[in-house]
């Protein structure tokens, strides 16, 4: 294996879309940011180095980060910020993994323009487990905002009113044709006929799941959030913030243009950025504009595509790659979500919008978890953080009993090398929603999805131990459940949250600390010697 160093330079740049033209945080001007290419196994070394006047970090979303907790990334979770005018090295090695994941910025809602794509290849004279690519296309999807985003977050924080929506969806950073601007912003993938691309999927939007459709073409599915999946074929994707999707397409069209599209998913009553981003694919490199062939995109409301796309997911579950679903469960844990209200007397309307699980709704330290751990400093977090609901209820209806929720920095202790099983269970405080929701430092299977309130007794006799879905993100259906399993082989501590940004901003977060017995000191590697101080 090799080492690879990049240079991350954390600058601002004009970027203009849907006509106007504002001023964006970016890794080395470049929106989206620079593509991360490694081989399974690679030592990656990236030295980020801070130009602007935020504070910020960056995330290897997915990356499992053996012992090197540090390199993380959360803010306020593993690492202080990184300030203006200082570097810091993440350092990692991407131990047995390969396929795609994305890099962005994990403070405030810098990750709106700070951005990338992680490709992770076999190791050298390893094949893929499916056809060889003619070709290998990244394509990352995004939200545009036109205002500021950190002035739209400051502004939902100090009100308590939810933030504004976002005005279009992007496609590797182009929205596509805005109907009053004279530019065809629009992304084309160029294809020949016969050839077989590999398309790297990424959703790194704010907020918004998204629907991924071509017109015209089908989809064989290969591998999410670096895991190799058993093949299968759809005709459109959809995927969480967070989550990533590989797929093969067929070029078996002959000539044209056909769109690739993009839309939200939104089946609960809360607004939602409705544009669909548009590209395209295009069969004659020299052909003007032609008209374009077009596509039927999935209501917004369109649960049942979710579901199917969702039970398809299978591990691979191969000789080579096999799936190693814990049997036994030394912890088994039921976390509510949601959304709620609590009374705030400075707020807009005297309450303002919270997000919790089982009832607690976290607080951002101002101290770095993994500092106070490792470090034993007192007074920044507790370690009561509740395995179960308070206060157990119909999940499905909203008994003013659950509505508040309490505030706390609170961690859940797990021993390293134990199995947990997590039930994740929607709540309808105020209105069901989905929840793609994240968990740092170890993938899971999911085990089990459901409607309604989890059913203790009968729904784990129906869960699949045999080839589950391996990944680091899962949406959890709105009034729903979903059961993941996974093993702690992993020192340190690992954020757990929502990753739509609304959410985790409103409290929908809370922390494992894995421990191995030994002390902080000796299970996970030292402090780096740069690592930022708060
Ligand atoms: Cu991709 Cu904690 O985030």
């Amino acid at each position: 294996c090799r080492i690879r160093q990049y240079h991350f330079d954390v600058v601002l740049k004009n970027e203009t879309k849907l006509c106007a033209t504002k001023t964006i945080v970016t890794v080395n001007s470049k929106f989206p940011g620079p593509t991360l290419y490694a081989r399974e196994d690679d030592n990656v070394l990236v030295r980020v180095t801070n130009h602007v006047q935020y504070n910020v970090t960056i995330h290897w979303h997915g990356v499992r980060q053996l012992r090197t907790c540090w390199s993380d990334g959360p803010a306020y979770i593993t690492q202080c910020p990184i300030q203006p005018g200082q570097n810091f090295l993440y350092n990692f090695t991407l131990t047995g993994q390969r396929g795609t994941l994305l890099w962005h910025a994990h403070i405030s809602w810098l990750r709106s323009t700070m951005y990338g794509a992680i490709v992770i290849l076999p190791k050298k004279g390893v094949p893929y487990p499916f056809p060889k690519p003619d070709k290998e296309k990244v394509i990352i999807l995004g939200e545009w905002w036109k205002a500021d985003t950190e002035a739209v977050v400051n502004q939902a924080t100090q009100t308590g009113l939810p933030p504004n929506i976002s005005d279009a969806h992007t496609i590797n950073g182009h929205t596509g044709p805005v109907p009053s601007c004279s530019s065809d912003d629009a992304y084309t993938l160029h294809v020949e006929t016969g050839k077989i691309y590999l398309l790297r999927v990424v959703n790194a939007a704010v907020n918004d799941e998204l629907f991924f459709k071509i017109a015209y073409h089908n989809l064989i599915v290969v591998e999410v959030d670096a895991a190799y999946t058993k093949p299968f074929k759809t005709d459109t994707l959809f995927l969480g913030p967070g989550q990533t999707t590989t797929a093969l397409l067929k070029a078996d069209q002959g000539t044209g243009k056909y769109l690739i599209a993009i839309s939200p998913f939104m089946d609960t009553i809360v607004a939602v950025d409705n544009v669909t981003g548009t590209g395209y694919i295009s069969y004659n490199r020299n052909l003007a504009f032609t008209p374009t062939t077009m596509v039927s995109i999935p209501a917004v409301n369109a649960t049942p595509v979710t579901s199917t796309f969702s039970n398809s997911l299978r591990s691979l579950n191969s000789k080579d790659y096999p799936a190693n679903v814990p049997l036994t469960v030394d912890y088994s844990l039921l976390f509510t979500i949601g959304v709620g209200i609590n009374p705030c007397a400075t707020c807009f309307n005297g309450s303002r919008a919270v997000a919790d699980i089982n009832n607690v709704s976290f607080v951002m330290p101002t101290t770095a978890l993994l500092q106070a751990h490792y470090y034993g400093i007192n007074g920044v977090f507790t370690d009561d953080f509740p395995g179960k609901p308070l206060m157990p209820f119909d999940y499905t209806k909203a008994p003013l009993s659950n509505l508040q929720t309490t505030n706390g920095t609170k961690v859940y202790r797990l021993a390293y090398n134990s199995t947990v099983q997590l039930v994740i269970q929607g709540n309808s405080i105020i209105a069901p929603d989905s929840h793609p929701t994240h968990l740092h430092g170890c993938n899971f299977f999911v085990v089990g999805r459901g409607i309604g309130n989890f059913d203790p007794e009968k729904d784990p006799l129906e869960f699949n131990l045999v080839d589950p879905v391996e990944r680091n993100t899962v949406s959890v259906p709105t009034a729903g459940w979903t059961a993941i399993r996974f093993r702690v082989d992993n020192p340190g501590v690992w954020f757990f949250h929502c990753h739509l940004e609304v959410h985790t901003t409103w409290g929908l977060k809370m922390a494992f600390l894995v421990e191995d017995g030994k002390g902080p000191n000796e299970s996970i590697e030292p402090p780096p010697s740069d690592l930022p101080m708060c």
